[in-house]
């Protein structure tokens, strides 16, 4: 992809990224982006991380 990677931050839940070619994770492990958007788990709990999978809503729900 080509132009300038946007990171938006969602209200209770993840960061949207727009326009990256690869993700970092905290290990140093690199994951190719695919989608002109992915989401990315600020919350710790995801299942796939780096990825979000919407567990955010279940744990802003029991809070
Ligand atoms: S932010 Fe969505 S699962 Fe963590």
């Amino acid at each position: 992809m080509t132009g300038p990677v946007r990171v938006t931050p969602c209200p209770d839940g993840p960061l949207l990224v727009r326009g990256a070619d690869v993700v970092t994770d905290e290990d140093g492990t690199d994951h190719p982006v695919t989608r002109p958007v992915v989401a990315l788990c600020v919350c710790g709990k995801s299942g796939r991380r780096p990825w979000c999978d919407d567990t955010h809503r279940s744990i802003r729900r029991s809070t």
